[in-house]
Protein backbone atom coordinates (compact mmCIF):
# COMPACT_ATOMS: atom_id res chain seq x y z
CA UNK A 1 0.00 0.00 0.00
CA UNK A 2 1.26 3.56 -0.21
CA UNK A 3 1.47 5.01 3.23
CA UNK A 4 1.70 8.73 3.71
CA UNK A 5 2.82 9.51 7.65
CA UNK A 6 2.09 13.27 8.68
CA UNK A 7 4.93 13.68 11.00
CA UNK A 8 8.67 13.55 11.65
CA UNK A 9 9.00 12.73 15.26
CA UNK A 10 9.98 9.77 16.00
CA UNK A 11 6.46 7.86 15.95
CA UNK A 12 6.08 8.41 12.27
CA UNK A 13 10.38 7.68 11.44
CA UNK A 14 10.27 4.41 13.13
CA UNK A 15 6.55 3.51 11.81
CA UNK A 16 7.76 4.55 8.54
CA UNK A 17 10.58 2.50 8.56
CA UNK A 18 8.29 -0.65 9.72
CA UNK A 19 5.95 -0.21 6.57
CA UNK A 20 9.06 0.19 4.43
CA UNK A 21 9.89 -3.40 6.27
CA UNK A 22 6.71 -4.88 5.23
CA UNK A 23 7.20 -3.79 1.29
CA UNK A 24 4.57 -0.88 1.46
CA UNK A 25 5.83 2.37 -0.32
CA UNK A 26 6.30 5.12 2.47
CA UNK A 27 6.04 9.43 2.08
CA UNK A 28 6.68 11.32 5.13
CA UNK A 29 5.06 14.92 5.23
CA UNK A 30 6.09 17.32 7.80
CA UNK A 31 6.83 21.65 7.31
CA UNK A 32 10.24 20.82 7.39
CA UNK A 33 11.65 17.83 4.76
CA UNK A 34 15.56 18.95 5.28
CA UNK A 35 15.51 17.43 8.97
CA UNK A 36 14.32 13.70 7.78
CA UNK A 37 17.46 13.88 5.61
CA UNK A 38 18.90 11.55 7.94
CA UNK A 39 15.47 9.00 8.08
CA UNK A 40 15.52 9.38 4.33
CA UNK A 41 19.51 8.11 4.00
CA UNK A 42 18.61 5.30 5.79
CA UNK A 43 15.75 4.78 4.57
CA UNK A 44 16.63 5.14 0.75
CA UNK A 45 13.38 3.69 -0.25
CA UNK A 46 11.56 5.79 1.74
CA UNK A 47 10.78 9.87 0.92
CA UNK A 48 10.62 13.15 2.79
CA UNK A 49 7.82 15.67 1.24
CA UNK A 50 5.38 18.54 2.22
CA UNK A 51 2.30 17.49 4.48
CA UNK A 52 0.24 18.08 1.58
CA UNK A 53 2.18 15.72 -0.60
CA UNK A 54 1.88 12.88 1.97
CA UNK A 55 -1.63 13.34 2.54
CA UNK A 56 -2.17 13.19 -1.21
CA UNK A 57 0.41 10.27 -1.59
CA UNK A 58 -1.37 7.88 0.97
CA UNK A 59 -3.76 5.60 -0.03
CA UNK A 60 -3.78 4.81 4.20
CA UNK A 61 -2.45 8.02 6.27
CA UNK A 62 -0.60 7.74 9.93
CA UNK A 63 -0.84 11.21 11.55
CA UNK A 64 2.01 11.51 13.98
CA UNK A 65 2.30 14.94 14.96
CA UNK A 66 2.25 16.40 19.06
CA UNK A 67 -1.95 15.75 19.77
CA UNK A 68 -2.07 19.72 19.97
CA UNK A 69 -0.98 20.14 16.23
CA UNK A 70 -2.80 17.66 15.13
CA UNK A 71 -5.82 19.60 13.73
CA UNK A 72 -3.27 21.69 11.95
CA UNK A 73 -1.28 18.99 10.44
CA UNK A 74 -5.01 17.39 8.96
CA UNK A 75 -5.77 21.11 7.67
CA UNK A 76 -2.25 21.51 5.60
CA UNK A 77 -2.96 18.15 4.33
CA UNK A 78 -6.41 19.37 3.10
CA UNK A 79 -10.06 18.17 4.32
CA UNK A 80 -10.19 16.72 0.25
CA UNK A 81 -6.79 14.50 -0.10
CA UNK A 82 -8.21 12.64 3.13
CA UNK A 83 -11.77 12.23 2.17
CA UNK A 84 -12.33 8.29 2.11
CA UNK A 85 -8.98 7.73 3.31
CA UNK A 86 -7.99 5.36 6.34
CA UNK A 87 -6.18 7.55 8.75
CA UNK A 88 -3.96 5.96 11.67
CA UNK A 89 -4.44 7.77 14.21
CA UNK A 90 -1.26 7.28 16.66
CA UNK A 91 -1.46 10.94 18.54
CA UNK A 92 -2.39 11.71 22.46
CA UNK A 93 -3.83 14.84 23.61
CA UNK A 94 -1.05 15.51 25.82
CA UNK A 95 0.17 19.32 26.89
CA UNK A 96 3.28 20.32 27.76
CA UNK A 97 2.89 20.63 31.26
CA UNK A 98 5.12 18.04 33.65
CA UNK A 99 3.98 14.52 34.85
CA UNK A 100 2.20 14.09 38.20
CA UNK A 101 3.80 11.42 40.46
CA UNK A 102 4.48 10.05 36.52
CA UNK A 103 0.87 10.73 34.90
CA UNK A 104 0.39 12.58 32.24
CA UNK A 105 -1.65 15.52 31.32
CA UNK A 106 -3.94 15.68 28.76
CA UNK A 107 -5.85 18.67 27.31
CA UNK A 108 -9.04 16.71 26.22
CA UNK A 109 -12.19 14.92 29.03
CA UNK A 110 -13.14 11.88 29.66
CA UNK A 111 -16.34 12.36 28.05
CA UNK A 112 -14.42 13.58 24.44
CA UNK A 113 -11.24 11.98 22.46
CA UNK A 114 -9.01 14.11 20.62
CA UNK A 115 -10.06 11.33 18.04
CA UNK A 116 -13.59 12.11 18.29
CA UNK A 117 -13.30 16.10 17.88
CA UNK A 118 -10.51 15.09 14.32
CA UNK A 119 -13.68 12.70 12.92
CA UNK A 120 -16.13 15.56 13.85
CA UNK A 121 -13.81 18.23 11.51
CA UNK A 122 -12.85 15.80 8.85
CA UNK A 123 -15.98 14.33 8.65
CA UNK A 124 -14.90 12.09 5.15
CA UNK A 125 -11.86 10.32 6.59
CA UNK A 126 -12.33 7.14 8.62
CA UNK A 127 -10.19 7.26 11.82
CA UNK A 128 -8.43 4.65 13.78
CA UNK A 129 -6.82 4.99 16.49
CA UNK A 130 -3.91 2.58 17.04
CA UNK A 131 0.07 2.54 17.94
CA UNK A 132 -0.73 5.12 20.79
CA UNK A 133 -0.28 2.93 23.44
CA UNK A 134 3.03 1.83 23.31
CA UNK A 135 6.55 3.51 22.45
CA UNK A 136 8.95 3.69 19.93
CA UNK A 137 11.12 1.21 20.66
CA UNK A 138 8.21 -1.96 20.58
CA UNK A 139 6.09 -0.55 17.89
CA UNK A 140 7.42 -2.57 14.66
CA UNK A 141 7.54 -6.36 15.39
CA UNK A 142 8.27 -6.11 19.60
CA UNK A 143 9.31 -9.16 21.17
CA UNK A 144 7.77 -9.88 23.97
CA UNK A 145 8.38 -12.85 26.60
CA UNK A 146 5.52 -12.94 27.43
CA UNK A 147 4.31 -13.42 23.77
CA UNK A 148 1.87 -11.45 20.93
CA UNK A 149 1.39 -7.70 22.78
CA UNK A 150 -2.55 -6.47 22.11
CA UNK A 151 -2.94 -3.09 20.15
CA UNK A 152 -6.35 -1.83 21.40
CA UNK A 153 -7.48 0.00 18.11
CA UNK A 154 -11.32 2.15 17.32
CA UNK A 155 -13.01 4.08 15.21
CA UNK A 156 -16.71 4.78 13.40
CA UNK A 157 -15.45 2.22 10.18
CA UNK A 158 -15.36 -0.89 10.48
CA UNK A 159 -13.43 -1.97 7.24
CA UNK A 160 -10.91 0.96 8.07
CA UNK A 161 -10.98 -1.39 11.38
CA UNK A 162 -10.42 -4.29 9.50
CA UNK A 163 -7.58 -2.57 7.00
CA UNK A 164 -5.42 -1.62 10.39
CA UNK A 165 -5.92 -4.76 11.88
CA UNK A 166 -3.83 -6.34 8.75
CA UNK A 167 -1.11 -3.77 8.86
CA UNK A 168 -0.97 -4.47 13.02
CA UNK A 169 -0.51 -8.00 12.24
CA UNK A 170 2.26 -7.49 9.53
CA UNK A 171 3.43 -5.20 12.48
CA UNK A 172 3.35 -8.49 15.58
CA UNK A 173 0.39 -7.07 17.36
CA UNK A 174 -2.67 -9.18 17.89
CA UNK A 175 -5.78 -6.14 17.84
CA UNK A 176 -8.41 -5.53 20.45
CA UNK A 177 -11.15 -4.12 18.25
CA UNK A 178 -13.24 -1.81 20.98
CA UNK A 179 -15.60 -0.85 18.23
CA UNK A 180 -16.75 3.40 17.14
CA UNK A 181 -14.74 6.36 17.98
CA UNK A 182 -15.93 7.07 21.42
CA UNK A 183 -13.94 4.26 22.68
CA UNK A 184 -10.64 6.15 22.34
CA UNK A 185 -11.96 8.39 25.24
CA UNK A 186 -10.77 4.82 26.94
CA UNK A 187 -7.75 3.74 24.45
CA UNK A 188 -5.92 7.79 24.56
CA UNK A 189 -5.56 7.56 28.19
CA UNK A 190 -3.70 4.09 28.15
CA UNK A 191 -0.70 6.20 26.91
CA UNK A 192 -0.56 8.14 30.72
CA UNK A 193 -1.06 4.49 32.00
CA UNK A 194 2.16 2.85 29.60
CA UNK A 195 4.15 5.97 30.62
CA UNK A 196 4.06 6.14 34.32
CA UNK A 197 6.76 2.51 34.71
CA UNK A 198 8.81 5.16 32.32
CA UNK A 199 8.52 8.23 34.22
CA UNK A 200 8.68 6.43 37.75
CA UNK A 201 11.80 4.07 36.89
CA UNK A 202 12.99 4.69 33.41
CA UNK A 203 11.11 1.48 32.34
CA UNK A 204 10.33 2.16 28.77
CA UNK A 205 10.11 -1.81 27.46
CA UNK A 206 6.25 -3.14 27.90
CA UNK A 207 3.26 -3.01 26.14
CA UNK A 208 -0.32 -4.29 27.31
CA UNK A 209 -2.27 -7.91 26.73
CA UNK A 210 -5.96 -8.34 27.06
CA UNK A 211 -6.44 -12.01 28.48
CA UNK A 212 -9.25 -13.72 27.60
N1 LIG B 1 7.08 9.05 21.32
C1 LIG B 1 6.39 7.94 21.54
O1 LIG B 1 6.95 6.90 21.96
C2 LIG B 1 4.91 7.91 21.26
C3 LIG B 1 4.24 6.69 21.35
C4 LIG B 1 2.88 6.63 21.02
C5 LIG B 1 2.22 7.78 20.61
N2 LIG B 1 2.90 8.97 20.56
C6 LIG B 1 2.17 10.14 20.07
O2 LIG B 1 2.51 10.27 18.70
C7 LIG B 1 2.59 11.65 18.33
C8 LIG B 1 3.99 11.92 17.75
O3 LIG B 1 4.94 11.73 18.77
P1 LIG B 1 6.51 11.95 18.49
O4 LIG B 1 7.18 11.67 19.80
O5 LIG B 1 6.94 11.20 17.29
O6 LIG B 1 6.63 13.45 18.06
P2 LIG B 1 6.28 14.84 18.79
O7 LIG B 1 7.56 15.43 19.27
O8 LIG B 1 5.17 14.65 19.77
O9 LIG B 1 5.74 15.67 17.56
C9 LIG B 1 6.56 15.99 16.49
C10 LIG B 1 5.71 16.28 15.32
O10 LIG B 1 4.71 17.24 15.65
C11 LIG B 1 4.63 18.19 14.63
N3 LIG B 1 4.29 19.52 15.15
C12 LIG B 1 4.66 20.07 16.33
N4 LIG B 1 4.15 21.31 16.44
C13 LIG B 1 3.44 21.54 15.31
C14 LIG B 1 2.64 22.61 14.83
N5 LIG B 1 2.49 23.73 15.56
N6 LIG B 1 2.01 22.48 13.64
C15 LIG B 1 2.16 21.35 12.90
N7 LIG B 1 2.90 20.29 13.30
C16 LIG B 1 3.52 20.39 14.48
C17 LIG B 1 6.01 18.26 14.02
O11 LIG B 1 5.81 18.63 12.70
P3 LIG B 1 6.96 19.15 11.73
O12 LIG B 1 7.64 17.94 11.23
O13 LIG B 1 6.22 19.85 10.66
O14 LIG B 1 7.85 20.03 12.57
C18 LIG B 1 6.52 16.85 14.19
O15 LIG B 1 6.22 16.07 13.06
C19 LIG B 1 2.26 12.45 19.59
O16 LIG B 1 0.91 12.81 19.56
C20 LIG B 1 2.56 11.47 20.72
O17 LIG B 1 1.75 11.73 21.86
C21 LIG B 1 4.22 9.05 20.87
Amino acid sequence: MKIGLIGSGEVATTLGTGFLKHGHEVVLGTRDPAKLSDWVKANPKGRAASVAEAGKFGEVIVLAVKGTAAADALRAAGANALAGKVIIDATNPTTDAPPEHGVLKFFTTLDESLMEQLQKEFAGARFVKAFNSVGVACMVNPRFAGGKPTMFICGNDPAARGVVAKILDQFGWETADMGVAAAARAIEPLCMLWCIPGFLANDWVHAFKLLK
